[in-house]
């Protein structure tokens, strides 16, 4: 098969997604790597004559290809993940919004510019924790004890929002739950708003009620490689954020499995939800 690669400047050295394009092409597909980042991209070429199965992209914050995937898709290309599945994820207050209307257990959220706005929450949804909506890898994620702390945020980098939750009580230990096409892993890794605890990231065995809402949060928003960061709370399995294409890392055989994974769904097609099934953001009605 063949297959286009976009590979942003952040990954360019990464095992993720490179080491997957190289098991590609060992197992005889012809893969072709772009980077946006990096160079010309003829899109008359590129576009016009449908020369490969599938694209595919690991997105990175802010950066220049997801616009490109999405050109992709509106070309009529198939594109792992569905290009329609990668914004709401991107953006962790769409994410909020899309898992409340669906009925997964996320926190309550609320959106602000300037992070004194959040000064207006009641104090019992004390301790906050604020993030940015674009955010990743943990960059500016903050527990906020009290309301005089919001003081001391910084607003967003480039006019972007934050968000902000109640804090899930947990014991330091998230669950990063992992789906490569229909398969699920689960690691356990230390909480950075606990850096007490030493940073450790190890496998552990997937809690069938955390397999299920996994395989839910798919569903939902027509993901077929990505992550979730789940906290065991008080009231049970809580996922805090949800990420297309993760870095599956301490995975047993992530490359194999994710290069079969895009084998797979460039043959069949992505589980982006079937016309009458509705949009992210009107949902089955027994969801409601
Ligand atoms: N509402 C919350 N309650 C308790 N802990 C939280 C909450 N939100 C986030 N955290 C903790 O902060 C971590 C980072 O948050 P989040 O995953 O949203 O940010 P991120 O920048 O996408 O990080 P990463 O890329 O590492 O997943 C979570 O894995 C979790 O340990
Ligand atoms: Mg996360």
């Amino acid at each position: 098969m063949r297959f286009c690669f976009l590979v942003e400047e952040h990954y360019r050295h990464d095992g993720m997604p490179l080491e997957v394009v190289h098991h590609l092409r060992a197992a005889g597909h012809r893969v072709d790597v772009l980077r946006p980042g990096a160079e010309l991209i003829d899109l008359a070429r590129l576009l016009s004559g449908g020369t490969h199965d599938a694209w595919v992209l690991k997105t990175v914050s802010g950066g220049p290809g997801l616009g490109l995937l999405e050109s992709a898709a509106a070309a009529g290309l198939t594109t792992v993940n569905d290009a329609r599945a990668i914004r709401p994820v991107r953006d962790k207050a769409q994410t909020a919004v899309v898992a409340a209307l669906h009925g997964l257990p996320m926190p309550r959220t609320w959106a602000a510019a300037d992070p004194a706005a959040f000064a207006a929450i009641p104090e019992r949804h004390y301790p906050l924790v604020v993030k940015p909506a674009d955010g990743s890898s943990g960059r500016a994620v903050h527990l906020v004890e009290r309301p005089s702390q919001l003081a001391e945020l910084g607003a967003p980098e480039a006019g972007g929002l934050l968000i902000a939750q109640p804090y899930v009580a947990n014991d330091g230990l998230d669950l990063k739950v992992y789906c490569a096409g229909g398969e699920f892993f689960a690691t356990q890794r230390t909480s950075p708003l606990h850096p007490h605890r030493p940073a450790t990231e190890r496998p552990v065995p997937l809690p069938r009620e955390v397999a299920a809402l996994a395989a839910q949060v798919g569903e939902v928003f027509g993901l077929d490689l990505y992550g979730l960061d789940v906290l065991l709370g008080p009231d049970g399995p809580t996922v805090v954020d949800i990420n297309d294409f993760p870095s599956f890392r301490q995975v047993p055989r992530a490359v194999e499995r994710v290069a079969d994974a895009v084998v797979r769904l460039a043959r069949t097609g992505s589980s982006w939800p079937t016309p009458g099934a509705g949009s992210l953001l009107t949902p089955a009605p027994a969801a409601r």
